[in-house]
């Protein structure tokens, strides 16, 4: 649509025509961003833009839907009816959190089948967390404390992003990841003041896990991460990784002595002149053989997004036999 000035003159002349017409609208598009607009589907934008943000929203969304297999995992095994109900809305606002972000990324020009397709062929990129086990009922707790807790605090400045469709289904998400949080906490809040030394055993042993794994999922340092420099530049991000770890880290390690849990770092320490607390090195190695698939569940947790794609196909067909019979019949009306 906005190559339309191309349509006249020899081809150099087309090149020429078409850079000065992209240049204006670039230069339009940047004087935008810097006063805070926002940028919404239909609007012109530059070709590297769109595709970071189909790259980062598409990763969102299947994180979010590979993110439900781990805890499905536990849905039969709620230590409680009241758990499992929540565990279950849990994973059912994961699945639609899902949805939301597959949904903002086809604004953008990609089909939700091109999407998946990524994914399950291993091209695409998830978070690198779900690609941990959950050994115990605790874990179910910890995810919820830490991974969602993470994710809230990665989330929260997207709601600002500049690309709107993608800040507006993070403000619902956003809203709910808070519950997912505050679920997790109380049930290891309930184990920790009301259970049996192995249960308390078992929520440390999961702390102890989760820990640094829920440090690596703000990223590499800035200093090393390859796309952050340009998407704080589009306002796709707001604020840079390390900034981010350290706020987690700050309110972590004051809810994990209420909790009273150990944090599994003899580094930690508040840091009075900062105003933060200190922390441990980050064993970056263990984060990047992780993300290039040789974490304890990547191929495990590929297989089951997979088969439950496959699984799934016959509920597709027939909910696509079903619209094409409405909509026969509401012609023929
Ligand atoms: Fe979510
Ligand atoms: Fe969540």
């Amino acid at each position: 649509m906005y190559t339309q000035a191309m349509d006249v003159g020899p081809r150099e002349e087309r090149k020429a025509v078409r850079s000065t017409a992209e240049a204006e609208l670039e230069a339009r598009f940047d004087a935008r961003i810097d006063d805070g607009g926002l940028i919404e589907a239909k609007d012109w934008m530059p070709d590297h833009y769109r595709k970071t943000l189909v790259r980062q929203i598409s990763q969102h969304a299947h994180s979010e839907i590979v993110g439900m297999l781990p805890e499905g995992n536990w849905a039969t095994r709620a230590p409680t009816l009241k758990r499992k109900a929540i565990l279950l809305a849990k994973i059912q606002d994961e699945g639609g959190h899902g949805l939301y972000l597959y949904a903002a990324a086809e604004t953008l020009g990609t089909s939700r089948d091109q999407l998946l397709d990524a994914l399950h062929s291993g091209k695409a990129k998830y978070s690198s967390i779900f690609n941990y086990s959950t050994l115990s009922w605790a874990d179910i707790g910890v995810i919820g404390w830490l991974v969602d807790g993470a994710a809230i605090m990665n989330q929260v400045p997207l709601t600002r992003c500049s690309y709107a469709p993608y800040a507006r289904a993070m403000v619902r998400i956003c809203r709910e990841e808070s519950f997912h949080q505050r679920q997790g906490y109380d049930s290891l809040l309930v184990m920790m003041q009301k259970g049996t030394d192995a249960q308390k055993a078992m929520v440390q042993d999961a702390v102890n896990r989760w820990w640094w794994p829920s440090l690596m999922m703000f990223g590499p340092p800035d200093s090393e991460s390859t796309h952050s420099a340009t998407s704080m530049r589009w306002g796709i991000k707001r604020i840079g990784n390390d900034d981010l770890r350290q706020k987690f880290i700050d309110a972590t390690a004051q809810q994990a002595q209420v909790l009273g849990v150990s944090l599994p770092d003899p580094l930690l320490k508040w840091n009075e002149a900062r105003g933060h607390y200190d922390f441990g090195p980050i064993d970056w190695s263990e984060f990047w053989r992780v993300v290039g698939g040789h974490g304890p569940c990547n191929a495990e947790r590929l297989a089951a997004r997979v088969k439950a794609w496959d699984d799934g196909a016959w509920v597709r067909d027939a909910a696509l036999a079903h619209a094409r019979k409405q909509s026969t019949q509401k012609e023929a009306a």
